[in-house]
């Protein structure tokens, strides 16, 4: 091989290390909002408590919240109003939250000071990113994910977060029993979702209806949600669990 051709063969990850530009189909595009001063100052003082490291690696759920408590791990989390609410009704449950747009982890985590919830921590980072790199196979209770970014025109529908490989990845993630929970307000997204659990193998449906369940009384209504209420859309909720 010609030392020409030996540079126009490298792995991606050759690639990358050189720094070589690769093109990534993400489910979100970096928004730089400003953080208010509040978001800034949360961030300051509690991240050193609150927040999760990427670079850290692998993560210990017992040593990181000092119990055995089952967790909960939330995907685009948003302000992060109703994962607080979440944590703050079940004190008997560790919540993990990740969530790319930094203002929206600032928001959390100072509604979280406020509300005095001591367990939940959060990343801010690619939540594809956190399950290959930071969480054990085999450990969460639950992955809720609710309003993910619906991405409406066919042609971006590739950078929508639920795919084949996306609901595998999560299915290892949990327990045996664990329960993968999704919402969205966008029918055909919630279709797709439906057709992507269906032919995953290792889930049952929790749906006595094999399709939708009906929202749980542990899901608080989002903005995302009260805002497609009032746009008069439906709004579907799944619910499968992992098989042993
Ligand atoms: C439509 S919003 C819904 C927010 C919240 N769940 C709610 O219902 O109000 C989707 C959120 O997912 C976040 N997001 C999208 N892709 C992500 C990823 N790969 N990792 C972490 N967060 C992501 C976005 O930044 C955005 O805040």
């Amino acid at each position: 091989m010609t030392e020409k051709n030996e540079k126009t063969h490298k792995t991606i990850e050759q690639a990358e290390q050189e720094g070589k530009y690769i093109r990534k189909v993400r489910s979100f595009v970096k928004r730089e909002g400003r953080l208010t001063k509040n978001q800034e100052r949360a961030i300051n003082d509690h991240w050193q408590n609150m927040g999760l490291n990427h670079s850290n690696g692998v993560i210990d759920t017992q040593v990181l919240f000092a119990n055995e408590n089952p967790v909960v791990l939330e995907i685009g989390f948003g302000m992060g109003k109703s994962l607080v609410e979440m944590a703050k009704a079940a004190p008997e449950l560790n919540f993990i939250g990740i969530e790319v747009h930094k203002p929206g982890v600032g928001a959390c985590i100072s509604s979280a000071v406020e509300e005095n919830v001591s367990n939940l921590k959060v990343y801010e980072h690619d939540a594809i990113e956190i399950l290959a790199d930071c969480i054990p196979d085999d450990t969460l209770t639950t992955v809720q994910l609710f309003f993910p970014d619906p991405w409406h025109k066919k042609k971006h529908h590739k950078r929508r977060i639920v795919s084949a490989e996306f609901v595998e990845t999560i299915r290892q993630k949990l327990k045996v029993d664990g329960v993968f929970h999704m919402a969205t307000d966008w029918e055909n997204y919630a279709e797709c979702m439906l057709e992507d659990m269906q032919s995953a193998p290792g889930y049952n449906n929790l749906s006595e209806t094999n399709d939708y369940v009906p929202r749980p009384d542990s899901r608080p209504l989002t903005k995302f949600e009260n805002r497609g209420q009032r746009l008069g859309h439906g709004v579907w909720d799944l619910q499968f669990a992992k098989k042993a």
